[in-house]
């Protein structure tokens, strides 16, 4: 698996594991003698143009050595460019779900495939001629050359992404490709997962003890267990700091797990984060104060520098949306990624156990572990908290009616084409998530649609108002949570949704009712993407009514997006 910079790359590498085949992620530059004794080799998609200067390229060597290649995405423009074939820039991109024609003609790649598949595109750039040799293999209303292959050479090559889980058949691109074309057999096995991860926390962790903050979620508390399991219990400690940007009722559900002791810091990261508004500076804010907190929390405990390491619950997509594989962009700074932490990773002394597993895994794992299954079906919740579901604005700004609908002066974090992006979010007056979707990809300078739901005024007259965090806004948010999240479990609503966020943003009538609330239920089996999921009518009016008659809640919406383009969060 070349890594080309794509957000998916290490997506592609697990999903060909899962077939039970061996796959490993090389840097895309990786000499094609190195990469001859491999059964087949997968090109990523990246946030590149081939044009940039420096972009990702491949040893153009690698297409005449034999070994069967895959180009997925930029994968595909790249070995277009390489082999002779035009890539034209495009202007706004194709994002989302989109139908492909197939060629299934001697095509292996799309054995058991035939004509119309749903497919999730992400790109900006297209192939617009193909190299000599090649034929298009399948095509989409946007995508004239979605699919291209030269059988006789062994080289395949997709526009869309067969690896997320929005494209219908995905896993079967994957699997004619390993097993069809590459020959490749079903002979990697994981299932000895637990007891290897045990040995690997042993190896790291050697003599010391590991001390670990536990957050109540799924990943640490599945973390916090395999070194417990592994280490003995007098050689874990955990401590769950209550940051103040915690849920309605999570210290009290936190602090009654057992090894788990309670630290209060609310004031410390409230006074640290007064009057900021930047979501980047928020994270550093909060990534750096835990990090005091566990310098202080040590100290007091006398764990003598050396004989403790910290242990933390990160997982894959931390790792990969932090920038932290070799080409992936920045999409944002995961609040276990920043200098504290990576001062206490260069000096050895972390051990990361699930750093490679995807959340389902990871909740697999918890299951092999024998944990509660109220603890492993928790929906996710960041690290940072409400802190990055509590927008800010840095000035007053009325909304601007459109045709389309009502551009809203609130940035959020999407990711489109492999690169994150920040921009306003487009309101409108349906809750219709195929047209929602459309006016995404056409309307250009945003990355996310809303659609009204119930406002106290019309949408027309509401006003954005310069605002920060404050303890009174993180309160307005825990209630209006904790309205939304008993109303969803009461109706079991939150069991089909793989997590339901609750955001706060400052839209309001500028005076009495300064917020709004954003509805963010998604549907996801790994948060690399996502698809926002529709409220039943009653569910919906009942949490309106409940919101409407809160302190502040000027309307609420219902957030359209999927991912991409949107972030599941919106900072
Ligand atoms: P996004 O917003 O990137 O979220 O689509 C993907 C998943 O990651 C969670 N998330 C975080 N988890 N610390 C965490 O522990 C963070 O800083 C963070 N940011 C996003 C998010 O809730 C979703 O499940």
């Amino acid at each position: 698996m070349l890594d080309a910079g794509g957000q998916y790359c290490h997506l592609i590498a697990r999903k060909v594991r899962d077939l039970g085949v061996y796959a490993e992620v090389r840097p895309s530059e990786t000499p094609a003698s190195e990469l001859a004794p491999a059964s087949g080799i997968l090109i990523s998609g990246g946030p590149n143009s081939v044009y940039d200067p420096g972009s990702p390229t491949v040893d153009p060597a690698i297409f005449s050595i034999g070994v069967p290649v895959f180009g997925i995405c930029y994968g595909q423009q790249l070995m277009a460019h390489l082999l002779g074939g035009e890539v034209r820039k495009g202007e706004r991109g194709e994002y989302g779900m989109a139908t492909l024609d197939l060629d299934p003609a001697d095509n292996p790649l799309f054995a058991g495939l035939a004509g119309r598949q749903q497919v999730w595109m992400s790109h900006r750039d297209a192939v617009a001629g193909l190299p000599v040799g090649f034929s298009t293999a399948g095509r989409t209303a946007a995508c004239a050359i979605a699919a291209m292959a030269a059988p006789d050479r062994k080289l395949y090559s997709v526009q869309f992404h067969p690896e997320v889980v929005h494209t219908e058949r995905g896993r079967e691109y994957l699997a004619n490709f390993v097993f069809r074309v590459c020959g490749c057999r079903q002979d990697w096995d994981p299932r000895r997962r637990v007891p290897m991860l045990e040995q690997e926390i042993r190896d790291t962790v050697g003599a010391r003890s590991v001390f670990f903050f536990v957050s109540g979620g799924v990943d640490s508390s599945v973390a916090f267990a395999l070194c417990t399991r592994a280490l003995g219990e007098s050689r874990v400690r955990g401590v769950y700091v209550d940051t103040g940007l915690m849920r309605e009722g999570e210290s009290e559900f936190v602090g009654r797990l057992p090894g788990v002791a309670v630290e209060s810091a609310a004031e410390r990261f409230l006074g640290a984060l007064a009057g900021v508004t930047e979501p980047e500076r928020k994270r550093h804010i909060i990534g750096e104060e835990f990090v005091r907190v566990q310098e202080r929390v040590m100290s007091e405990h006398g764990l003598a520098e050396g004989s403790w390491i910290l242990g933390q619950g990160t997982i894959y997509p931390d790792t990969i949306e932090s920038g932290g594989t070799a080409n992936a962009a920045l999409i944002k700074t995961h609040h276990n990624r920043v200098e504290g932490i990576r001062k206490l990773m260069e000096a050895g002394r972390i051990v990361e156990p699930l750093k490679s597993f995807y959340k389902d895994e990871v909740r697999e794992v918890g299951r092999e572990l024998g944990l509660a299954s109220e603890l492993l079906e928790r929906h996710p919740f960041p690290g940072p908290g409400l802190a990055i579901r509590c927008l800010c604005a840095e000035a007053d700004a009325p909304v601007r009616a459109t045709t389309d609908g009502y551009m809203v002066p609130v940035n959020s974090v999407g990711v489109q084409g492999d690169s994150r992006t920040y921009a306003p979010v487009l309101a409108l007056d349906t809750l219709d998530h195929a047209r929602a979707t459309a006016l995404i990809n056409r309307v250009s300078g945003i990355n996310r649609a809303i659609g009204a739901v119930r406002t106290r005024i019309p949408v027309s007259q509401m006003r954005v108002r310069a605002c920060s965090l404050t303890p009174e806004r993180i309160a307005r948010l825990r209630r209006a949570d904790e309205a939304v999240r008993r109303l969803s479990r009461l109706s079991g609503f939150d069991r089909r949704v793989w997590q339901f966020p609750v955001i706060l943003i400052p839209l309001g009538d500028g005076a009495e009712f300064p917020d709004s609330v954003v509805l963010r239920p998604v549907d996801s089996v790994d948060g690399m993407t996502a698809r926002s999921v529709s409220i039943d009518a009653a569910l919906l009016e009942e949490m309106c009514a409940e919101l409407l008659r809160q302190e502040g809640i000027a309307g609420v919406f219902l957030d359209l997006t999927h991912k991409p383009p949107g972030t599941i969060e919106w900072e």
